[in-house]
């Protein structure tokens, strides 16, 4: 196994993996480092890789089975695994909120989904001068930050996950007409997950849901569950939980799924091209 070196953020999660070449598929014991720096630190960075799609999708498979997104328009073509995110592709898909608004839509990808997804790899190709940061916030201190009574009365509640939240979301930033999720691939109408799930490999606690898919809590009226998702996002989200990523060309992210938020920031949609290769690890361990 190649040296790896691995340098942590000064930010709730986040760390730098330098000696790891993605053109080559990771060994066993580089798979062993990479999942524990996972767990640990949320938010991996690879910065300077330079690969091609089908040496994405081997390093990516390497580590779990890959999932397809549900856009059939947004997979790269002759390389489906890949789904084409930003505003050069067959289709605009960004999850960044219009110029000027700050409503971020803050989520883990899949958890609309019955089999969720585990971890995402972003790989950047083109990226924009200024904006078009990835946020991503640590939902263990999230967790850890709530009061006694807060851990305890949220432990027992169940949140309700739907494309029909995010399709709101990306209707109110006018970017549905160019982008709908659940379009091409049937959906479960929703999904239910309990709202605090812990993390497989080390059974700590995380919250987890996401600010426009969850669309409520089980038992409670829409309005109040609705009410509930955006405190519950202010909390979790606040900036001391918050790594926020600017993007370098050739950086490759991967991200904890069970473990951490992500949020994407505007640019200038007219001005600059942003394309980013993003491979979807599946969750291989039950939710509940
Ligand atoms: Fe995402």
């Amino acid at each position: 196994m190649p040296a790896v070196s691995i340098t942590p953020t000064d930010a709730a999660l986040g760390a730098t993996v330098e000696g790891v070449d993605m053109r080559t598929p990771p060994d066993d014991a580089t798979i062993e480092v990479i999942e524990t720096a996972l767990e640990t630190y949320g938010v991996l960075i690879f910065p300077n890789q330079i690969v091609t799609p089908a040496q994405q999708v081997t390093f990516s498979a390497a580590l779990g089975p890959l999932e397809l997104t549900a856009n059939i328009d947004a997979r790269l073509d002759g390389q489906p695994e890949i789904f084409v995110v930003g505003n050069t592709g067959a289709k605009t898909v960004t999850f960044a909120p219009k110029a000027g608004s700050d409503d971020l839509e803050w989520h883990t990808d899949h958890i609309h989904r019955s089999e969720p997804s585990r971890a995402s790899l972003l790989y950047a190709k083109e990226i924009p001068e200024e904006g078009g940061d990835t946020l991503f916030a640590c939902m263990y201190s999230a967790y850890d930050g709530l009061s006694l009574e807060d851990k305890e009365a949220y432990g027992r509640l169940e949140a309700i996950h739907s494309v029909a939240g995010l399709r709101a979301y990306l209707r109110d930033q006018a970017e549905e007409d160019e982008y709908d999720p659940g379009r091409q691939e049937a959906m479960p109408e929703s999904v239910t997950w309990p709202l605090v799930r812990r993390h497989p490999r080390t059974g700590r606690p995380a919250l987890y849901f996401g600010a426009k898919i969850t669309i409520g809590i089980r038992g409670r009226s829409r309005e109040d569950g609705l009410r509930f998702v955006r405190e519950l996002t202010a909390h979790a989200t606040q900036p001391a939980f918050v790594y926020r990523h600017v993007w370098r060309k050739h950086d490759a992210v991967l991200w904890d799924n069970r473990r951490a938020l992500h949020a994407a920031t505007p640019f200038d949609m007219e001005r600059h091209r942003r394309l980013m290769h993003r491979t979807t690890l599946r969750e291989t361990e039950p939710v509940a």
